[in-house]
């Protein structure tokens, strides 16, 4: 066989390809001593260094542990200005809502961005990506949102193209605040004219609502969830942030790819969700940086839930640089285990994304794997502050 085999991984450790519910998101593979053969940018074989096939080139990767590259399903990587005054107000009492409903918060991100350039959104968006991207995360989604009309949302997704290739993007269009006035105008505007837009652009592959009460209605995000559909893009969902008003039961009936959030849920929609193809995507860095309830992720999966965790990583609710440190967060704040957390962060976020063929270590898959500086790969979830992945490969190519 030709291509590379990549040998001296002391472990290589990957969860089952393809969405892990329950239970099933605790079942690794764990290969001892372990080679991985890739050609063509994708993963040929993998086991044990004895039985490897003969092939010419190898590359030593020096007795460390072997995962896959991790998956980021929930980011807003791309806005201008930022929020320091708000953490200022916040930490000494004034709440995240509040600063919303004042004008200020995501608002005052809107009217940054909206000013800015797409080449302008390009730069200050690159830095932060390459810090996920060496945090370990080679697939990433990135939300528009913070357009304060439809022209800045374009510009938005704009610069999301251009950094696509580079950082493996997945865009999505993000419906995110209503304006003060007119908001039943804007929504019929983004059903007739930016969904429509946006599809024939080829420019989002999903559309998400912030459904809550200083955000969209339930009905509101009916409509606009029903026109992405309408026009064939993925659904999915900010919901029960603050208050469970009924989107995750919206989601789950309209079949979105995922809910995001979810600090609010309860047993009526962690039910929703366990019965539902609907993955529950968790984002710790909002419980640290707002001092919120976390998610409940270890009652999603004990329900036989699929959960999946990203950072969240905007300049408001979660500015966490590092898609690894959402994973060890994951395990402090909401109980994953450190199974289950290798799984929400690789195939689960995949699934959250409609992505089939990346997450796991598997013939077929992307060869995107990540090289850490131990032999033991449970230093993943482990190190809080510090960076655990030594390298990054992306289509067997070190990045
Ligand atoms: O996922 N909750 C709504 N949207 C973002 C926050 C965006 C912001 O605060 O700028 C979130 O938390
Ligand atoms: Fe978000």
């Amino acid at each position: 066989m030709t291509g590379t085999l990549f040998t001296n991984i002391s472990q290589l450790v990957t969860p089952l390809p393809g969405v892990q519910r329950g239970a099933a998101m605790r079942e690794l593979t764990v290969i001892p001593d372990a080679a991985l053969l890739v050609s063509g940018g994708v993963i040929r074989w993998v086991g044990p260094r004895s039985e490897a096939p003969a092939t010419g080139a190898e590359h030593d990767l020096g007795g460390v542990a072997v995962v896959p590259g991790l998956v980021d399903p929930h980011t807003h990587a791309v806005w201008a200005g930022d929020r320091l005054a708000d953490f200022e107000a916040r930490v000494q009492g004034v709440p995240y809502e509040e600063i919303l409903a004042r004008g200020g918060g995501i608002r005052s991100s809107m009217r940054a961005t909206g000013a800015a350039t797409v080449e302008e959104l390009v730069r200050l968006a690159r830095p932060r990506l390459q810090a996920l991207r060496a945090s370990g995360a080679t697939t990433i989604e990135v939300k528009s949102g913070y357009g304060l009309d439809f022209a800045a949302e374009i510009r938005m997704l704009e610069a999301v193209h251009q950094l696509q290739a580079e950082f493996g993007l997945i865009p999505t269009l993000l419906i995110h605040v209503p304006p003060t006035e007119g908001r039943s105008e804007y929504v019929e505007a983004v059903c007739h004219d930016l969904i429509p837009a946006v599809a024939k652009k080829g420019v989002a592959s999903a559309v998400d609502v912030f459904c809550e009460r200083e955000a969209f209605t339930i009905q509101e995000t009916r409509a606009i969830l029903m026109a992405a559909k309408a026009h064939g893009l993925d659904i999915k969902l900010h919901a029960d942030q603050f208050h469970a008003i009924g989107g995750t039961e919206l989601a789950c009936e309209l079949g979105a790819l995922s809910v995001d959030h979810l600090e609010a849920s309860g047993p009526a929609q962690i039910a929703a969700l366990a019965g539902s193809t609907t993955v529950a995507t968790i984002l710790p860095g909002v419980t640290l940086h707002l001092g919120l309830p976390a998610a409940p992720g270890r009652a999603l999966i004990d329900a036989g839930a699929a959960v999946a965790v990203g950072t969240d990583l905007n300049p408001g609710s979660s500015p966490l640089f590092s898609t690894q440190f959402a994973l060890a967060l994951a395990v402090r704040l909401c109980r994953l285990t450190p199974a289950e957390s290798l799984t929400a962060c690789t195939v689960n976020a995949a699934a959250a994304l409609g992505l089939n063929d990346v997450g796991a270590l598997a013939p077929g898959h992307d060869a995107n794997f990540l090289a850490l500086h131990s032999a033991d790969w449970r230093e993943l979830p482990y190190v809080l502050g510090g960076n655990p992945v030594r390298d990054v490969w992306v289509s067997g190519r070190r990045v």
